[in-house]
């Protein structure tokens, strides 16, 4: 059965670059990002890999462990983290899960057997602190993903797990946010005491809220 948004991550246990993991047991109240990669040794994921390495920072700066999944073995691994630090410049630093029996990509459904069936499309999958999912995203393995756009989500998913907002399009850390529907003006008073801007009823506009 697909996993949707709001279900429970499933558990699993797997070797990986840096150890076995087991994975509730890792993310441990963290939010998560699991993402996974066609094959090693192939352009685009290299590029991904190495793209998101340099991103370490900005994952950690949110509280979010990042795991990579490639359903190639452990030994393969190294040569290829190699090949990501001498091409992007950045070296391999969160764990590549290995899933040479493809147990992990399979209880994820990152295999699309119409798609191809023994390479994974490029999933992305955020997970939160509640150990529930938060976000799905699939790509083709021929389309490189935007890990910028990682974070842009994973922002407003820790605002909006925080305060009574929504963000709008195209939003990014800092602009404005929408007050939810669901919250009567008279709430919104006591939370938003500086007041908002009303386009309509259900489109009430408010700076981004703090902390
Ligand atoms: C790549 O990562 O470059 C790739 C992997 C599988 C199919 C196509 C491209």
């Amino acid at each position: 059965m697909a996993i949707l948004i709001g279900d429970i991550a499933p558990d699993f246990t797997a070797d990986s670059t840096e150890g076995p993991i087991r994975f509730h047991d890792y993310i441990d109240g963290s939010w998560a990002v699991l993402f996974s990669h066609p094959k090693n040794f192939t352009p685009v994921c290299t590029t991904e890999l190495g793209y998101t390495a340099k991103l370490k920072p900005e994952f950690d700066k949110r509280g979010v462990k990042v795991l990579g999944l490639s359903v190639d073995k452990l030994e393969d691994h190294a040569g290829w983290s190699a090949d990501i630090a001498e091409t992007q410049g950045a070296t391999l630093n969160f764990p590549l899960i290995a899933d040479p029996d493809k147990k992990v990509a399979t209880l994820y459904d990152m295999i699309h057997p119409n798609a191809s069936d023994n390479l994974t499309v490029r999933s992305v999958f955020v997970i939160g602190p509640d150990k529930k999912v938060k976000l799905k995203i699939e790509y083709p393995a021929s389309t490189g993903r935007n890990f910028d756009e990682v974070l842009r989500v994973i922002d407003s998913l820790q605002l909006t797990a925080k305060h009574q907002v929504a963000t709008p399009v195209n939003w990014k850390s800092g602009e404005d946010v929408i007050i939810l529907p669901a919250v009567t003006n008279e709430a919104a008073r006591e939370k938003f005491p500086d007041g908002w801007k009303e386009l309509k009823p259900y489109l009430r506009v408010v700076p981004q809220p703090q902390g």
